[in-house]
């Protein structure tokens, strides 16, 4: 056996899980703030081989950082992964007077849906740093996913100016670009809610050998709906299978309290997949169609702070630091959707995957 076989074993003993690291799978960061569609975005990727998840950071956003770090880990433990390391990050914006997100995703974060208190620790170490060592030891591979405001990957990119060319891929769910905001009629959540560590990240990546934003905007996060009838369909699914009646039960009561709060405020009981889309272009990027372009953050505007501009002309003259999203295979997406649920409660995340030695990271 390898030092390193041996030592990941070691490990994987103490936290009583079967030791996984697939020598193919990429490895894979996602930044939170969960909220119900960032508890769905963690299962999609719970649900996929092809990823390695070297672990999940939190920040304050849809709720506050303590909730979102406990839901995370109780996410995380549903999909049989409590052994992925939870980075806790920034507890408040760079940028003042945000305001959460309880309304659309209840007082816990998690809607109707009550979980078990998670039992594996968080880690100690920040999320700016625990990004920026994985960035280093995964140079050039690692995939890193944002569905949440900024502040963390803005902390990440001032403590490491290469993080841009250390990373593969970076994807962000945020932005408003041709359609209206969600939050004010210009922007939309996780950039409103800090737009100043928005601004730092749009204009750090990109540029000559860096990784561009693949921002994945309501653009194209609108297109990718889920109603009752769906959900109900996934639980058909699903019944009988080992995990079916857990992550039912998960899948009803968090999404219930999302459609109750769509009915309120647009009428229509919809569930919109803003961050589950941008986890699973993370995964593959052939599910949307991309225009590449510079684009920057309103940070002071009188109206519109927290608008994400883009500059689909030219005008500014500036490198393009962006490929925003602007059309998305929805049928395509939902199928993989379904399909990862159906695979999670075949017990897909059960095969767990150990808690990496730091130095793996
Ligand atoms: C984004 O805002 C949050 O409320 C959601 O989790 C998602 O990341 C959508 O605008
Ligand atoms: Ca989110």
């Amino acid at each position: 056996m390898s030092p390193h076989l041996a030592e990941t074993t070691r490990v994987s003993c103490a936290a009583r899980e079967i030791a996984f690291v697939s020598e193919l799978a990429e490895p894979l960061v996602i930044d939170v703030d969960t909220g119900i569609d960032d508890a769905f975005a963690l299962l999609y990727a719970c649900a996929h081989d092809e990823a390695q998840i070297l672990g999940v950071s939190t920040v304050v956003g849809n709720v506050s950082l303590a909730a979102a770090t406990r839901n995370t880990r109780a996410v995380l433990a549903l999909a049989g992964r409590g052994g992925i390391p939870v980075w806790p990050g920034a507890a408040t914006a760079m940028s003042i007077a945000a305001k959460d997100a309880s309304e659309i995703h209840g007082q816990t974060g998690l809607g109707h849906a009550v979980l078990p208190e998670p039992e594996e620790p968080s880690d100690t170490l920040h999320a700016a740093d625990s990004i920026i060592a994985a960035a280093r030891s995964h140079s050039g591979r690692l995939i890193l996913c944002a569905t949440a405001p900024l502040t963390n990957i803005a902390l990440a990119v001032m403590r490491e100016p290469e993080l841009p060319r250390l990373v593969k891929r970076f994807v962000i769910m945020g932005g408003a670009f041709s359609e209206p905001g969600n939050v004010t009629p210009s922007a939309e959540f996780n950039i409103w809610h800090d737009p100043e560590a928005a601004r730092i990240v749009f204009r750090a990546f990109g540029g000559v050998g860096g990784a561009p934003v693949i921002a994945i905007g309501l653009d194209v996060t609108r297109k990718t709906i889920i109603d009752e009838s769906d959900i109900a369909a996934i639980e058909s699914r699903i019944a009988g299978k080992p995990k079916g009646a857990k992550l039912t039960s998960f899948l009803e009561d968090a999404s219930r309290f999302y459609f109750e709060r769509m009915e309120k405020t647009i009428g229509k009981r919809i569930f919109t997949m803003h961050d589950p889309l941008a986890i699973a272009v993370a995964l593959d990027p052939t599910l949307v169609e991309t225009r590449r372009a510079a684009v920057d953050v309103e940070t002071a505007g009188r109206l519109t702070t927290g608008a994400t501009i883009v500059d689909w002309r030219g005008q500014w003259g500036r490198l393009a630091n962006a490929e925003v999203a602007v059309a998305v295979d929805a049928d395509r997406f939902r199928r993989l959707f379904f399909d990862a649920m159906a695979g999670l409660a075949e017990g897909a995340g059960d095969r767990t995957q150990s808690r990496l030695p730091r130095s793996d990271l």
